[in-house]
């Protein structure tokens, strides 16, 4: 199954060239100087970019972390609805004082979304599983969709289903490690004694972390989806980041003196993806 069956937004390089002219002055003023373990340059230009084109006026952010995101939509729509998910609130370091940002640490398929604007989107950066969270974006009604993480299936670093491995059928298995098994243990221990003290404890899946969301290869994934997606658009990167074959990029390094900061941050990049749904 090829991506190149679905239609692609009509988005140049032209324009993308001009509107980094203008979001290289914003980057510079990002509250988080050193998002390790967050978004950077090429995925933040992107986010950018699909969000003054499509222009939602209600946009779903699932995965804060450090907040740099939320800053990123905050700016970019100044006049939109954000709604910001994640489990741990805690990790924020840059807290929105907008009257148009609201925090939530309930997982997107528990929020209310019964009178959203028609062409609201939905940014996951949550590190789920994506057929999951297409389906749980289909019920709601959200059209607009951006992955900020689409691994390749050879990826050694995937620790999700990503449209890629949907695409591949070749599912997802999580790599455990003694580390990660013994944190799994001690998440099911409390658990398991709060289960037995409190009546109304309530627990689901996600909060127990990476661990337990392999999902076997399957064609009907990729089948399920074909039918439901309109555009299928993996982002450009901004530089070339090394060692890598990914699409175009929007500049050659002929540009790396006018946008140090971009080429420098070239390395992360993984292939941050729209979906329009139909
Ligand atoms: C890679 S970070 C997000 C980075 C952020 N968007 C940025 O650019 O700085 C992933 C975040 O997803 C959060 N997360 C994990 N499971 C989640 C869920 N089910 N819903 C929302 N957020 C979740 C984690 O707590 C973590 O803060």
């Amino acid at each position: 199954m090829s991506k190149k069956l679905f239609k692609e937004p009509r988005w140049s390089y032209q324009s993308m060239r001009k509107e980094l002219i203008r979001f290289d002055k914003l980057y510079k003023l990002r509250p988080i100087q050193n998002n390790k373990g967050g978004m950077l340059y090429s995925h933040m230009f992107a986010l950018y970019y699909i969000l003054r084109k499509i222009k939602p006026k209600f946009v779903v952010e699932s995965g804060i972390y450090r907040g740099q995101s939320t800053w990123l939509i905050e700016k970019t729509l100044p006049k939109s609805k954000i709604l910001s998910l994640d489990l741990y609130l805690n990790k924020r370091t840059y807290i929105s004082k907008s009257k148009n940002v609201t925090y939530s640490d309930k997982d997107f398929k528990f929020q209310n979304f019964k009178s959203i604007p028609k062409n609201s989107l939905v940014f996951f950066d949550d590190h789920q599983n994506s057929i999951e969270r297409i389906m749980q974006s289909n019920f709601f009604g959200i059209e607009h969709l951006v992955f900020e993480d689409n691994y390749s299936v050879n990826d050694s670093t995937e620790d999700m289903y990503s449209l890629k491995s949907i695409f591949s059928n070749s599912g997802f298995v999580y790599k455990f490690n003694w580390r990660s098994n013994l944190r799994l243990l001690l998440r099911f221990i409390p658990y398991i004694l709060k289960k037995n003290i409190f009546k109304k404890y309530y627990a689901y899946i996600d909060s127990f972390g990476w661990s337990l969301r392999d999902v076997p290869p399957n064609k009907s994934d990729s089948k399920n989806l074909e039918k439901k997606l309109e555009y299928y658009y993996e982002f450009p990167p901004t530089f070339k980041p090394e060692f890598s074959t990914v699409n175009r990029p929007i500049l050659n390094s002929k540009y790396r003196a006018v946008f140090p900061q971009a080429y420098s941050e070239a390395h992360s990049y993984n292939n941050i993806t729209y979906l329009k749904l139909k």
